[in-house]
């Protein structure tokens, strides 16, 4: 039996890898770390939750005696941070928080695993693996003006939010550990997820709980930002994949080539859902906000064997809009609250 320490599972993307991983892989048990924030949310593990193979710890990634103590109790062969505040919008109003979390948070991980495993062999074991889930947002923006250019895994750092200058000072360490300590690392940068269990803050889910909702689509800016779409299944083969296949050291890209600008999705989400194509508004824009997003994914493929399976970005568009239809118990809670939020972001200004 091999053992995954994952935190932040109990949130969109852990959630979708804890119950890809028991699904798919028998001889492998998840403990999930979590310290269950607003952007949590427990219902998503529901289908696991009688699983004897998954276990639940309610904790601080920051908390470093809680870290270390969980790591030495279940001895990870794996550990898989995504742990993290991850709302751009959000960072703007607080970037300390994200300092708290994505920085400070990862380095108590990465002492507990350097510690533990490098004890009491002196040298790390070739099973044992720390993936820091990261992503495409660490490079900047690119123009809309090059639309052949794309982020490679040695493009230049240029975060532009607090979000991602928090993402890219983890990843800075986590290398660090790897050339100071002989830290077995990964880092993965995914371009921007969809599919179920994602908070209703995010773009997508936004769109498709106001119109449920009877509200409207809400557009920031021009609308013409671009991002490089994944189903949110394929983020997860991947990081799997590089958790037991990538090359210790190495930072791994994962997209789907799918780009379109956010006017796009809108319209498509409207279509799907037999409504109007101008039932939305445009909003005050996103300080800051990053033009265009695109990643190439190819060395990904071609070292790992990886591929996205999900390739038609409508049929999952089409999926997700059903999952948030069917599973309205699982968002409204948060729908009010996110709501008020933007609605008071406005208002401040930011
Ligand atoms: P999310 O906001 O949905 O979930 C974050 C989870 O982390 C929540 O369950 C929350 O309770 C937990 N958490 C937050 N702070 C914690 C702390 N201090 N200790 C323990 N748990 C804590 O995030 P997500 O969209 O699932 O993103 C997961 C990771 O993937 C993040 O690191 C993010 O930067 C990265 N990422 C996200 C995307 C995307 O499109 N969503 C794309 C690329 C990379
Ligand atoms: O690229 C990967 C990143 O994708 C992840 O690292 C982040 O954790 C994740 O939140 C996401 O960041 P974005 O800022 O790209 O995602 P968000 O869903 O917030 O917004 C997507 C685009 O949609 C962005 O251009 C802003 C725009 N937007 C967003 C909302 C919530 C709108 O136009 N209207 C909205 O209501």
């Amino acid at each position: 039996m091999r053992t995954c320490l994952v935190t932040g599972g109990a949130g969109f993307i852990g959630s979708n890898f804890v119950r890809y991983t028991l699904s798919h892989y028998d001889d492998v048990r998840m403990v999930n770390l979590d310290a269950l924030t607003y952007a949590a949310n427990p219902a998503s593990l529901d289908s696991v939750r009688d699983d004897p193979r998954y276990e639940f710890v309610h904790g601080n990634i920051c908390d470093r005696a809680l870290v270390r103590r969980i790591v030495d109790e279940y001895r990870p062969d794996y550990v898989v941070n995504f742990a993290a505040e991850s709302h751009v919008d959000r960072s703007i109003e607080n970037p300390a928080a994200f300092v708290e979390t994505n920085v400070l948070g990862t380095i108590s991980l990465l002492d507990a695993v350097r510690d533990a495993w490098a004890s009491p062999r002196a040298s790390f074991a070739s099973t044992h693996r720390y993936l820091q889930v990261s992503t495409d947002e660490v490079y900047g923006s690119l123009s809309l003006d090059a639309p052949r250019e794309k982020f490679h895994p040695d493009s230049p750092l240029d975060p532009r939010s607090p979000y991602s200058a928090s993402k890219a000072s983890a990843d800075q360490f986590v290398n660090a550990y790897a050339e100071t300590y002989g830290l077995p690392v990964n880092i993965s940068r995914c371009s921007n997820n969809y599919g179920p269990y994602q908070h209703v803050e995010k773009f997508i889910p936004r769109q498709v709980t106001n119109l449920l909702n009877g509200g409207r689509g809400k557009l920031f800016g021009d609308g013409l930002n671009v991002r490089d779409w994944i189903h949110v299944e394929d983020h997860c083969s991947a990081i799997w994949a590089i958790l037991t296949r990538g090359a210790p050291g190495r930072t791994y890209l994962v997209g789907a080539d799918c780009e379109r600008s956010n006017r796009e999705v809108l319209t498509a989400i409207l279509q799907a859902m037999g409504r109007e194509p101008n039932d939305f508004d445009y909003v005050r824009d996103r300080p800051g906000h990053d033009r265009r997003y695109a990643l190439d994914a190819s060395a990904t493929r071609a070292e790992l064997g990886w591929e996205p399976a999900h390739r038609d970005f409508l049929a999952g568009l089409r999926e997700t809009i059903a999952w948030y239809e069917n599973n309205s118990s699982w968002w409204e809670g948060e729908k009010d609250k996110t709501e008020a939020w933007y609605e008071g972001v406005g208002k401040r200004g930011r």
